[in-house]
């Protein structure tokens, strides 16, 4: 069934929670469920509502794939240790650098590197070992649109590709907040108790950082886009813009450090104005901003001679680059 989107002015969120911890609890009868948390607002949503339906029937992972935030595997199982949540990490870098080694084409990036690995490898042995039958996740209506639309192959579109996935992995996923956007999860997240920190977080992708790597993934590559990407984010977090970002690009420049030439890397910075991720527009971000921006990426990532501000409106251009 085709799911129908609950606008933000439409929704009734005390009966949406409800509905939504009743359709859980039917589904997965007395039997368990798992879920991923990433620590985004819609994956810790979707953590709340199945604790809410399942308490400790809901197993709870975070899937350190090598490709998050500076520090977040811990920061995300201290916020929900707090909200009387447990995470348990599973350590999966190796199968997803794996995945990803020599993989340029985005489309692949996102369906062998990321989906493959997640869905089969990673989830697929973890509820066999705990006996569930049903997954729990986060996808919203965006992710839905763009991937239909043919914009972008969200990593964790499956159904509406034609995914079997009890066939595929062994089994069903339930999508709790299919019909909400963005602006509306957040509603939700406050609602359920979860800390502004996170209902007001700016949205992060499920590849995580291999969405913001242009070229091959590997360890070292990630390692450049984490440092460039904390400061990014602490240079902007009062911006108040949407979403903000950096990338690494594949190609290299040449730069002069020390008096002496230096191909190096290229950063580029994003910086969103979107009420929903659909459509959006470079922030118009003060040239001292930018220049302070420069100037840390410059001193403190290693091997970066250039940085560059993406000012495309989306469309043509996208929130993230791969
Ligand atoms: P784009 O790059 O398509 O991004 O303009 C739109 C919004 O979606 C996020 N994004 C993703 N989220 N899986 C996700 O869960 C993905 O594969 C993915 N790709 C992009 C992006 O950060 C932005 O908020």
């Amino acid at each position: 069934m085709e799911a129908q989107e609950i606008q933000l002015q439409e929704l009734k969120v005390e009966a949406f929670i409800d509905e939504q911890v009743k359709a859980i609890s039917e589904a997965v009868g007395d039997g368990l469920a798992v879920n991923a948390l990433s620590g985004g607002v819609d994956s810790s949503v979707v953590t709340l509502l199945g604790h809410r339906a399942l308490g400790d029937r809901l197993k709870t992972y975070f899937i350190e794939n090598g490709l998050m935030r500076e520090g977040e595997p811990q920061y995300v199982v201290d916020v929900f240790d707090a909200l009387g949540v447990k995470v348990e990490i599973v350590d999966a870098q190796d199968q997803f650098f794996g995945a990803l080694k020599g993989v340029t084409d985005p489309e692949e990036k996102r369906d062998k590197g990321i989906t493959q690995v997640f869905y089969k490898d990673v989830f697929g042995k973890l509820v066999k070992d705990c006996g569930a039958k049903v997954l729990l996740q986060g996808t919203n209506y965006t992710d839905v649109e763009e991937t239909v639309a043919g914009v972008k192959r969200q990593h964790n579109i499956l159904a509406q590709l034609g995914i079997d996935t009890v066939q595929e992995y062994g089994y069903t996923v339930l999508e709790p907040i299919i019909q909400l956007r963005k602006p509306a999860v957040r509603v939700v997240g406050e609602a359920l108790g979860l800390p502004e920190e996170i209902f007001t977080r700016p949205p992060f992708p499920g590849p995580a950082l291999a969405a913001r790597v242009i070229g091959e993934v590997t360890l070292e590559r990630v390692a450049l886009v984490r440092a460039a990407t904390t400061i990014v984010e602490a240079e902007l977090c009062d911006s108040g813009a949407f979403q903000y970002l950096a990338i690494l690009h594949e190609d290299k420049v040449t730069g002069l450090r020390d008096g002496k030439r230096d191909f190096g890397y290229q950063i580029e910075v994003r910086c969103w104005e979107s009420t929903d991720a659909v459509t959006g527009t470079p922030t118009d971000l003060p040239f001292a901003v930018l220049r302070g921006l420069a100037d840390r990426i410059i001193a403190e990532v290693p091997g970066v001679v250039s940085v560059t501000y993406n000012i495309a409106p989306k469309p043509p251009s996208c929130i993230e680059a791969v």
